[in-house]
């Protein structure tokens, strides 16, 4: 079977795309796997461009984004703030017979890609248009696990004109969020991910910097509750009976888990199986498999809860539905500890893929 290895891409996580990438091409081709799998690799560049051949097998290699010259229409497209390098189809891409996408964020987790590999009626891992994008938009994601009974922290959804267009109301929506939500809250911009974007705020003058901030990356902006939490995560495998793994916890020292906690080496750590009472988990596994069939995701996902230890509470913060896929990466490590070793897993979600 030619398995289309997909990665890199038009997004802020590029480089995890890559590392990710890496860990799956060798357990595709690993002694488990031997000689049930062929990878076309395809790298997606910053720039939007598809490449085949050797050149992903270098990035592949190396783990490092290519570099490209940028040509004369670059330098157009840029000035124009246009779109760079049209997409153009490989003629590899004719050749696969199963899609692996591994694209993190805007560009690759959000249906865009997705809709692309429906139309080419080629089979591919993961989440279809629907589901993609229910689960990128956090506002339409926390609409849908609303509408199936998940606990939430408490939200306002807005949207940029809200913010920008009109100086009379402004003051009216800060106003309401801090009389609805207090102080901390989280503003953040719905379509992103990495924590790119995202700022607590404890006053007034911080809320109103952080909103005006937020709508710069995205139209639309949700603003959540602040919670003292620790934080639990899920792993889910399966398309419509899907199955959850055991919970890991992310520890941190820094005040949430932000962009640089999350990738600078050893500021965050993983503890599986996250040390919670039992029902704390078997309640986190049942909110996890109803947040997958609530946003219809289909393959994998990993659901990211807070806990409030004080209390006991629960509530469902995200479902990622192209989750991080590094060798050292929760989801593919919450999996080993329910035992299914990551070459079993990447088996096992080309064969959901071919369902
Ligand atoms: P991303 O999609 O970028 O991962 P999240 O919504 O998961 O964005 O937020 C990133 C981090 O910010 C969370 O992992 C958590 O540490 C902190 N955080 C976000 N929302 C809240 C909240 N309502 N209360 C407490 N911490 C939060
Ligand atoms: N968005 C990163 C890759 C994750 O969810 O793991
Ligand atoms: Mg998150």
């Amino acid at each position: 079977l030619r398995v289309g290895l997909l990665f890199g891409g038009r997004s802020g996580e590029h480089e995890v795309s890559i590392s990710s990438a890496r860990a799956i091409a060798r357990a595709l081709t690993t002694e488990q796997n031997t000689g049930k799998y062929e990878i076309l690799p395809f790298y997606i560049h910053k720039d939007g461009r598809w490449l085949a051949g050797d050149v992903p097998q270098q990035v592949l290699e190396s783990g490092t984004p290519l570099q490209l010259p940028s040509t004369p229409n670059d330098q157009l497209s840029v000035a124009k703030n246009q779109v760079l390098g049209r997409w153009q189809s490989p003629s590899q891409v004719a050749e696969v017979d199963v899609w692996f996408p591994i694209l993190h964020g805007p560009n690759g987790e959000d249906g865009t890609i997705q809709g692309l590999l429906t139309l080419m009626q080629v089979p591919f891992v993961g989440s279809g248009v629907l589901g993609s994008a229910v689960g990128m938009d956090k506002i339409a994601m926390k609409t849908a696990f609303a509408q199936a009974g998940l606990p939430q922290v408490k939200y306002k959804a807005l949207n940029r004109a809200q913010i920008w267009s009109n100086p009379c109301v402004f003051p009216k929506l800060c106003d309401e969020i801090e009389a609805t939500l207090g102080y901390p809250c989280f503003v953040k911009p719905a379509n992103l991910g990495s924590s790119v974007g995202i700022a607590k705020v404890r006053t007034r003058p911080e809320l109103e910097a952080a909103l005006d901030n937020a709508a710069s990356y995205d139209r639309r902006i949700i603003v959540e509750a602040g919670v003292v939490v620790r934080e639990l995560e899920c792993a889910v495998l399966g398309n419509d009976s899907p199955k959850a793994s055991v919970i890991g916890e992310i520890t941190y020292a820094s005040d949430y888990y932000d962009y640089d906690t999350k990738y600078t080496e050893g500021k965050a750590g993983l503890l599986i199986p996250a040390p919670v009472p039992e029902a704390v988990t078997r309640q986190i596994q049942e909110m996890a498999m109803r947040a997958f069939i609530a946003v219809d995701a289909a393959g994998l996902a990993r659901v990211d809860f807070f806990y409030v230890e004080a209390t006991g509470e629960v509530f469902i913060n995200e479902i990622n539905t192209l989750p991080g896929f590094t060798a050292t990466s929760m989801y593919p490590l919450l999996w080993a500890h329910s035992g299914v070793s990551f070459p079993q897993l990447v088996d096992r979600l080309i064969q959901l893929a071919l369902e």
